[in-house]
């Protein structure tokens, strides 16, 4: 489980860091929200009845936050229509019920895709929600991942590519653990991922899949969103205090929070001698010489 994912890649990653696994329900209750709702559409690819489909889809959308309410995920079937919902993170089954139901309202035909639309979801802070003609994923949605981002200045953060390559990594070591969780979730706090003597910065990350996919399926979409989070440029940055993130899949979900806090000065000098404890030491002596010798020299002088 756990540890075979440990094998090659990762082990550096966690000689490097102090990750602890934490699956602590109720951790994030106080994170910054990510505003933004992405929706997408797919054109009808099947002659199906569209007034029937309508109608299915709209009773699908009607029944899918109760469904989901007690576990966080639902898949349900209504003649030709098919519906998933999905809640991220430990939600409370009232804020799972309450996100499904606003997303329900967002992504009905009439103000959603339209009734051209045969597939569709959306994402927002809290949950996903799909329908469709057809209960297996298209390669188009298995391919799309959308990255969204709290705050005003989406493109800020400055974030060097391999602070990007190692919050990957966190990501990428926690699709395992996910993949065979009976909630098909995981998360952990990891620190260190960047670090100085001056501040301190810690980043929560979930994985979670939709629960209706196979380990392997989990496993593949989360690697795969991880590998995107990587790329370049979008403000994803360790440094940026309050920062959150999220790379969207139809089948998988992976979330960033990022905090820091500055390191009190008796610990910054602590850190600096337990990494250099050979240069502190001389450094030390030759302090102690300089000052003992400086005395000497006064003394003699006069
Ligand atoms: C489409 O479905 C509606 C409602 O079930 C039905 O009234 C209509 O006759 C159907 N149209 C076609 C072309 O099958
Ligand atoms: C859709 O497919 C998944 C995976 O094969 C299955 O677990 C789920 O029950 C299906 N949903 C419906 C409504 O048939
Ligand atoms: C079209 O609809 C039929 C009936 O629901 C389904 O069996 C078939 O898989 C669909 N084809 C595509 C390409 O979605």
């Amino acid at each position: 489980m756990a540890t075979s994912s440990l094998s090659c890649s990762s082990s550096l990653v966690l000689i490097l860091l102090l990750v602890a696994v934490t699956p602590v329900p109720g951790a994030s209750e106080r994170r910054l929200p990510i505003t933004t709702t992405v929706t997408k559409c797919y054109p009808a690819t099947n002659a199906t009845n569209s007034t029937a489909f309508s109608a299915d889809v709209l009773s699908l959308l009607a029944a899918l936050p109760a469904a989901a309410e007690p576990t966080g995920f639902a898949t349900l079937r209504s003649g030709h229509a098919f519906a998933r919902g999905l809640c991220f993170d430990y939600a409370a089954p009232s804020v799972c019920h309450r996100c499904l139901s606003l997303a329900a309202k967002n992504l009905n035909l009439t103000s959603g895709c339209g009734a051209n639309s045969h597939r569709a979801g959306i994402w927002s802070d809290g949950c996903f929600l799909s329908y469709a003609d057809n209960n297996a994923t298209t390669a188009s949605e298995d391919a799309l991942r959308p990255r969204v981002i709290s705050g005003a200045d989406p493109q800020g953060g400055s974030a060097s590519y391999s602070e990007l390559q190692r919050l990957a990594s966190v990501a990428q070591f926690l699709a395992a653990p996910a993949a065979v969780n009976d909630s098909m979730l995981a998360t952990v706090n990891a620190t260190a991922v960047s670090w100085d003597y001056a501040a301190r910065s810690t980043t929560r990350v979930l994985a979670q899949c939709a629960r209706d996919r196979t380990a392997a399926e989990c496993d593949r979409c989360l690697e795969y969103s991880a590998l995107v989070a990587a790329s370049c440029c979008w403000g994803l940055d360790p440094w940026r205090d309050g920062v959150a993130a999220a790379v969207l899949g139809f089948n998988c979900y992976l979330r960033f929070e990022v905090s820091t806090e500055r390191v009190p000065l008796r610990q910054r000098i602590g850190m600096v001698v337990n990494h250099y404890p050979f240069t502190t030491t001389v450094l030390f002596a030759l302090v102690v010489l300089l000052v003992m010798g400086g005395f000497g020299h006064t003394d003699s002088d006069d």
